[in-house]
This record gives structure tokens, sequence and C-alpha cells, in this order.
């Protein structure tokens, strides 16, 4: 379970009891939001927002209440910035959304006409949805305070933006479907439990199929059911087809998700603390999910295959074994020196499994990769990997434009040289130093050629152990708005 926020549209504002929210800008003047307010209103928050220092930074707030004839009405401005941030807006209504989520208001009313911004409203529900996102479903006792109440969203805007509408709320859908796989237990979401919850896609129009051990057995995928093997839980590839082109589109654009839904480290155990974090392993494969669901749902005009590579990666009587040797689905052999090193392993057969079965001309693939990545890069962009400048400006513009951020790391022969091992093709692991551009270069020994291909960690994005403006802490969805994004300004024309 978790809370549905219902969004509804009117072309002009109305005296009522819900929470009206007004963004503001750095350096603007109050008199452009309170213009409209009764005289006694604007005074009120006037002097507030004078008393609270207020001054439009971004996600600053300043809130009164005020009389109406049907009882009190409170009345919040948030700051915007100035300008700097793509996200302003969303996180504007993020901001109001975190502070009035549980507060008892039931009703939020957006309006950001004095704006003058394309979708400003949109966008600010957009946030204050994404900030909503909660899963309750395992609180049996969760007292009455600390329960949203907020159950509808009111966006005052003109009916061409109401029209528009329907794209965002396809997304947050998208970023909702990844938070849930991300955040929902390991007992729940293991290969089987993600299959399922992604089966309601085909009600979209997406194109579900799956393989199984039996299957990918067959196909040679020696790399991901080694990782699958100490695990009593059945791996599965899950493969995703959207194709809003009716055919126009011939080869569709492949997305690879990382899926493993709990990652000990196997035979490599990791360390016991903070173990518990790596249910959100799969956070690449959620991306993916999400991804497709934001497309599928808004309808989009292009044609776009997700692969999930699903695997829990256990240690048992039954794990590989430091040192054994796997032979991948494209025939190169790798020697597992690291179980832990794992993602890299379920990742190549997913890829190459796409290489041959849809030719595509670009793929892009997202994993919880490196523990180096958050050395390199913290939580606040992800690294981009890639053999092609045009698609890394691609995909760095969409991460720049959705808030997704996005930060390119090389590749090249030298570190390539580095996972070279002693007795197979490839080992799974370098040295520690460029732990990141290794597993990099690890991927891109199975890109064939002429395939543009871009590699995100998001080791790092996945997750949050802090609230942010757009989300509570955990799960993030980071991912969605972005391949979505590439998808709109790259193939949609
Ligand atoms: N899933 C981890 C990477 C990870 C670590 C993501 C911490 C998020 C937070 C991955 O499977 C892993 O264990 N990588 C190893 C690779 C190493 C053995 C070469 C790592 O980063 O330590
Ligand atoms: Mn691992
Ligand atoms: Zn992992």
């Amino acid at each position: 379970m978790t809370i549905s926020i219902t969004v509804t549209f009117t072309p002009s504002g109305s005296e009522d009891t819900s929470a009206l929210i007004l963004p503001l800008g750095k350096g603007q003047s109050i008199d452009l939001v309170t213009k409209d307010l009764s005289a006694d209103s604007a005074t009120a928050i006037k002097r507030a927002a004078t008393a609270g220092r207020f001054d439009g930074t971004l996600a600053s707030i300043v809130e009164i209440f005020t009389e109406t004839e049907n009882g009190a009405r409170r009345i919040v401005i948030v700051g915007t910035g100035n300008g700097e941030d793509s996200e302003s807006f969303e996180k504007a209504g993020g901001t109001a959304m975190a502070k009035l989520l549980t507060s008892g208001e039931t009703m939020l009313t957006f309006d950001a006409r004095s704006q003058g911004v394309d979708q400003a409203g949109s966008r600010m529900a957009f946030g204050a949805l994404q900030r909503s996102w909660r899963l309750d479903s395992y609180r049996t006792k969760a007292l009455p305070k600390t329960k949203p109440t907020v159950t509808d969203i009111t966006v005052v805007a003109s009916d061409e933006e109401a029209s528009g509408w329907e794209r965002f709320q396809a997304v947050y859908a998208g970023i909702a479907l990844a938070r849930e796989l991300v955040t929902e237990p390991p007992n729940v979401i293991h290969p089987t439990g993600f299959v399922e919850r992604c089966r309601p896609l085909a009600d979209l129009g997406v194109t579900i199929e799956t393989l199984d051990r039996a299957e990918m057995t067959k196909l040679g995928m020696g790399a991901l059911l080694g990782v699958a093997q100490g695990s009593a839980q059945e791996p599965h590839m899950l493969i995703m087809r959207w194709d809003g082109t009716e055919g126009a589109q011939k080869k569709p654009v492949a997305f690879v998700g990382k899926g493993v839904t709990f990652d000990t480290g196997g035979i490599s155990l990791k360390p016991g603390a903070g173990m518990e974090d790596m249910k959100f392993d799969m956070g690449g494969a959620a991306a993916v999910a999400g991804a497709m669901r934001a497309l599928a749902g808004r309808k989009a005009k292009a044609h776009v295959v997700g692969i999930c590579g699903l695997v829990e990666n256990m240690p048992s009587s039954n794990a590989q074994r430091p040192s054994d040797i796997v032979t991948t689905m494209s025939g190169q052999t790798v020697e597992v020196l690291n179980t832990d090193a794992e993602g890299r392993l379920v990742l190549c057969d997913a890829m190459h499994w796409v290489q041959e079965n849809y030719a595509p001309d670009v793929m892009v693939d997202l994993a919880t990769l490196t523990g180096a990545m958050i050395i390199a890069l913290g939580f606040e962009q992800a690294g981009c990997f890639s053999n092609d400048d045009g698609l890394a400006s691609q995909l760095i513009n969409a991460g720049a434009v959705s808030g997704d951020k996005l930060w390119r790391l090389p590749l090249g022969k030298a570190y390539d040289k580095l996972i070279d091992s002693s007795i197979a093709d490839i080992k799974n692991v370098g040295p520690r130093e460029a732990g990141s551009i290794t597993a990099a270069q690890f991927l891109q020994r199975f890109v064939k050629d002429g395939v543009k291909w871009a590699h995100l960690d998001i080791a790092g994005t996945a997750w949050r152990k802090t609230a942010s403006n757009l989300a509570d802490k955990g799960a993030t969805g980071y991912g969605v708005r972005l391949l979505d994004r590439f998808i709109a300004d790259n193939y949609e024309g």
C-alpha cells in the first residue's frame, strides 16, 4: 500500500480552506503572490515573511493561517531560488509536501501563475507527489498523527497546462514503481517477486517475457547463472518491450538493469554492518522497470526494450567460489576472483542477450555497480561511462534537465588491461584503484562493434540516507526521470 493523491486542475483559484501554496523566487516582490489575497491576509503574510527572514531561497518556507468563512486556511509561500536549478518548481512543491503531508491538511492548492513559467504549477505538483511517496504497508501500529493526511492536490492553471499533466503523472507512476521495488524487502522482491510486480505493465501495452534458469542454461549464460547458483531463489531475465511507433522505429533502444535482489557478496561475504543496504542492489533494474512504466503510461512515440537481470547473490555450499571460471553467453570466459563483483557478471549476459535478440544501435545499462562510485561522486550524481561522445552528451543533458544528474568518467586501453586474467579471458576484478572504471571496462568487453553504449553507475544515487526535497530517506527512483527525458528529447521528434 502506497498512498495515492488525486491531482486536478482548475483555471482560477477559489476561497476554500485548502492549504494555498504560492512559489516565490529570490529577489521577487512578495506583492507578486499576495495581490489576489484579502488585505488582511496579505498584510499578515508579508509580516510573517519579514519576521522569518524569508527571501525566496530555494526550499525555504513561510506560512500563516487566515480566517475564511468556512474556517482557518493555511497560506504557504515556498522559495524557488533564482532559477539556477532546473528542478526548482519540483523542489518547491516537494518542500511544501514534506511540510504538509502529515499536517492534518487534506487538500493542497498550488498556484504558480504569478511566475509566468511554463508548467510551473504542474511541476510543483509533480515534485509534491514525489515527496509524498512512502511505503506504509508494513506499519500495523502507526500512530494517527504520523499518518499522511493529504489526499488531493489542485493546480490552478490553464486548460492547456492541464492537458499536459498526464505526462507528469506517468513519470511519477514510474518513479513510484521504482521506489516500491527498491524499498520492498528482499524476501518479497526476490527475482520472482520483482517479475510479478512488473507484470501489470502488460495492461499498458508493454510486452513482457521472461527467461528462467533452464532457458538461460540453454543459452549459455554462465556468468549470470554462476551468481544465481548459490541462492534458493530462481533467477529470471525480465524483458519488457514498448513500441509506441507502430513499427516505424525498427531497432529499439535497449535499457539494461542490474537486478541483484540481495547482494550478500556470496562466498566473498560482505561485512555484516550495513549489509541490509544491499536490498537496493536491484536499483538499476528498478529504474528500467520504472522507465518502462513512464514511457508506456504516457504512450511515448518510441520503441524501447528494457531488460532486467534478476538474481540473488548468496553464499551456500552450492555457491560459486573465488577462482571459479565461467563461460559467458558471448563465449568469453571469466575468472571470478571475487564473488562480490557480481553485478558485471549479471549484466554481461543480459547485455549480450539483448544485442543478439534486438540488435539495438543504442544500449544504456544502469547498475548499483561499485562502492568506488560513491567514493568518487558521493550521493549527488551518478557516473556515466560511454564509448560514444554523442550518446554521453545526450544522457548528460537529459540528466541536467530532469534532475537525475550524471558526470562522465573515462574509459581506455590502460584501464582495460587491468582486467586481463592470467588463466581466462577476463577477471572480474581489477586492482582497488579506479574500481568503477575497471567495472565499466569489464562491461565494455561485451558491447558489440557499432553499438553505442553507456553505463550508468548509480550506486550512490539509488538510495539516500537522508531526506531530500523530492524524496524521503530511502529509495529515490533515480534514473526514471533521466531515461524518460532521454527518450523524449532524442527519439520522439
Ligand atoms: N552492489 C555492490 C556495489 C555497492 C556497494 C553499491 C555499496 C552500493 C553501495 C557490488 O556488487 C559490489 O559489491 N562491488 C564491489 C566490487 C569489488 C569487489 C571489486 C565493491 O564495490 O566493493
Ligand atoms: Mn557485490
Ligand atoms: Zn552488487
